[in-house]
């Protein structure tokens, strides 16, 4: 456990470089074993999820070396193609890994990723997509043992919903399948763009990420050696910006993509905030006194993303006015809000709709992060109250920011973390 220790009132004013994404790297990595090759990757966060993932590629039998934001991967021989149950607990995305297997290996054993703090996510759509590919999966006493006796062929894919996570699996199996696979209702997120970008890079065919139709040219690859620059992290960026809406300041962001959080940029606008976009840069001057945007509803890519939600939410808190959140991703994303009220926040919930009415003064209080995104919306409203507030986190919140106490700290708040 550790503790986040926040003296809030601070306003925040300076500039920050922007990590690399987390979502991004992810499937990423699991995409370097999809044949023998190296794969040099740079702007790598450091981050507990990357560290879990890093762990995994070891126990497969990868080489893996960390040097700064450099990770390099041998994936010459895979041992096995088994992930233990303590790995794929730590890391719900390490099921990214299953259509990475497959293709490489023919085989796959992994347990099911577990329920989660945001509500259930099963993986049926990925499972779907693999067996269209010609998978056979048996799922026994929460294990996932997976192979391809009669090999991977292309497939047309319909997905029910634009699933992140299944589309990538599928695009990874895809790869290793005879012919050509086109899925459809595919994720549209910039995250899927960049692993088209890296799996083209090591030789594969696909196009039309970022659209609706992804196409993939299946086969088997050939031995690589590719070096890729991972994009920077937009739900990080949104949350430094809603960071400075809501404590006030001046701050800059270095080395983002304004266009991967647009919808985040615009409601902030609707707040008061004056932003300023320029190339790779964003600049953001909070109002003295902001009010309510119109509603946030979140959905898949390009809507309002899920994960800024909490952010957006916190960000809101003292806006002047009734703000409205409608969540229409998770199930259970408003567990955070409980915890933002005892900072004097009034925030009514609904099923999956939260009505914020803007309070003049938050104050200190004890707190528990509850997942990563609600527990980074509470070191917001921490920095925007008055008093300290200690907010008890299992990890949560390291699992996605890196170096989050310091470069808080740069930007004039004061923050730490202790361990407890
Ligand atoms: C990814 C992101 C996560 C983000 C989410 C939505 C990573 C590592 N994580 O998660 O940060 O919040 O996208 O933008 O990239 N669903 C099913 N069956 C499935 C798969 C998904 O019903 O087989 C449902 C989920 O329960 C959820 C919705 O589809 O309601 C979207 O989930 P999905 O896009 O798959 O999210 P992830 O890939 O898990």
């Amino acid at each position: 456990m550790s503790v986040w220790h926040i003296e809030g009132g601070r306003r925040l004013s300076g500039s920050v470089a922007v990590q690399g994404a987390k979502n991004a790297v992810l499937p990423i990595m699991a995409a370097s074993v999809l044949a023998p090759g190296e794969t040099e990757l740079t702007n790598v966060p450091e981050l507990r999820d990357v560290d879990a993932t890093i762990r995994i590629l070891r126990g497969l039998g990868c080489g893996v070396e960390r040097s700064g934001d450099i990770v390099r991967i041998d994936s010459a021989y895979i041992a096995r193609s088994e992930i233990p149950h303590s790995l794929m607990r730590e890391l719900r995305s390490s099921v990214v890994f299953l259509g990475a297997l497959l293709a490489r290996c023919c085989h796959a054993r992994l347990s099911m990723p577990g329920g989660c703090e945001l509500g259930p996510r099963p993986i049926d759509l990925h499972l779907m997509a693999l067996r269209a590919l010609g998978a056979e999966i048996d799922e026994r006493a929460g294990e996932l043992i997976c192979s391809t006796p009669n090999g991977l062929r292309g497939a047309a894919i319909a997905l029910p919903m634009p699933s992140v996570g299944a589309t990538e699996n599928a695009m990874l199996c895809a790869c290793a399948a005879e012919g050509e696979t086109v899925i459809m209702n595919a994720a549209r997120e910039p995250e899927i763009a960049e692993l088209q970008g890296f799996l083209n890079a090591l030789g594969a065919g696909v196009s039309g990420a970022g659209s609706a139709t992804v196409r993939v040219r299946g086969g088997a690859l050939r031995p690589f050696r590719v070096g890729h620059r991972i994009m920077p992290d937009r739900i990080v960026s949104a949350t430094y910006l809603a960071a400075c809406a809501a404590a006030g300041g001046d701050v800059e962001l270095r080395g983002v993509e304004p266009r991967h959080f647009s919808t985040v940029l615009h409601s902030l606008s609707e707040c008061g905030c004056d932003i300023i976009t320029t190339g790779c840069s964003v600049r953001l001057r909070s109002a003295a006194l902001l009010r309510a945007p119109m509603p946030v509803i979140t959905g898949p890519y390009p809507a309002f993303p899920t994960d800024a939600q909490p952010l957006m939410l916190a960000a809101c808190l003292k806006a002047k006015g009734t703000s409205v959140f409608v969540e229409n991703v998770f199930q259970n994303r408003f567990r955070f809000t409980e915890e933002l009220t005892r900072l004097g926040a009034r925030i009514h919930t609904e099923g999956r709709v939260a009505v914020v009415t803007g309070v003049d003064a938050l104050h200190g209080a004890p707190a528990v992060a509850t997942d990563l995104r609600g527990g980074a919306a509470l070191i917001i409203a921490a920095l925007s109250a008055e008093g300290a507030t200690d907010i008890l986190d299992s990890g949560h919140v390291e699992r996605g920011y890196e170096r989050f106490d310091e470069r808080l700290g740069e930007l004039g708040a004061e923050v730490s973390l202790r361990d407890k």
